[in-house]
């Protein structure tokens, strides 16, 4: 089981970290002039969703790490998991938008969330967990045992 260093907690998004959520991931990327009523729509949507043969669990799951002294978001993660045809109705976990504050970074925080959502995505069934990163962070996912294991494309619009 992931250990939780002492001083820091994690638990599954909330509404009221809302604030704190922008800034962390706009260490990430842009957020955008996202407003409180659409942050809540996107999490009830994302309660929404259930795995098909797990009803009481979700595809969605959005985590943080809470400095327990100053009740901030020190760092967010999400495993959205698929369900396929393919591999027998199997499920992989993906793992998306990790962001640690500017703050706590090198404290560990970034492996422990990604250690936290491998660990649940292993638990809900997932025959293996994805994630696609720029080649600046190979170092760290394989840090946290993670392998390079083909190439991301993409298309944008
Ligand atoms: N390259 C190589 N090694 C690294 C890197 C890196 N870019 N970043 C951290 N490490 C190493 C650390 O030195 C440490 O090694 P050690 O165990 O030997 O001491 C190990 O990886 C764990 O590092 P953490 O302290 O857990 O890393 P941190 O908490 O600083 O988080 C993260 C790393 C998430 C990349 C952070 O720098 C960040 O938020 N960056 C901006 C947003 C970002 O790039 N997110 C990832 C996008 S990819 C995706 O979302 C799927």
């Amino acid at each position: 089981r992931t250990i939780i260093p002492n001083g820091f907690s994690i638990r599954k998004i909330e509404l009221s970290d809302f604030e704190d959520v922008k800034i962390v991931l706009a260490g990430l990327t842009t957020v955008g002039p996202i407003t409180l009523c659409t942050y809540e729509t996107i999490l009830n949507y994302w309660n929404s969703v259930k795995l098909m043969n797990k009803p009481s669990e979700y595809a969605y799951n959005t985590s943080v790490i809470i400095d327990d002294h100053t009740h901030t978001v020190a760092a967010i993660g999400t495993i959205f998991v698929e369900q396929k045809i393919i591999h027998d109705g199997g499920l992989v976990g993906h793992i998306e938008d990790i962001a640690v504050n500017s703050d706590y970074r090198g404290q560990k925080l970034g492996k422990l969330i990604i250690d936290y959502l491998s660990e649940q995505g292993e638990k809900l069934g997932c025959y293996k967990v994805i994630l696609d990163c720029d080649v600046k962070n190979v170092g760290f996912y394989e840090k946290c045992n993670y392998n390079q294991a083909g190439i991301e494309m993409q298309t944008r619009f």
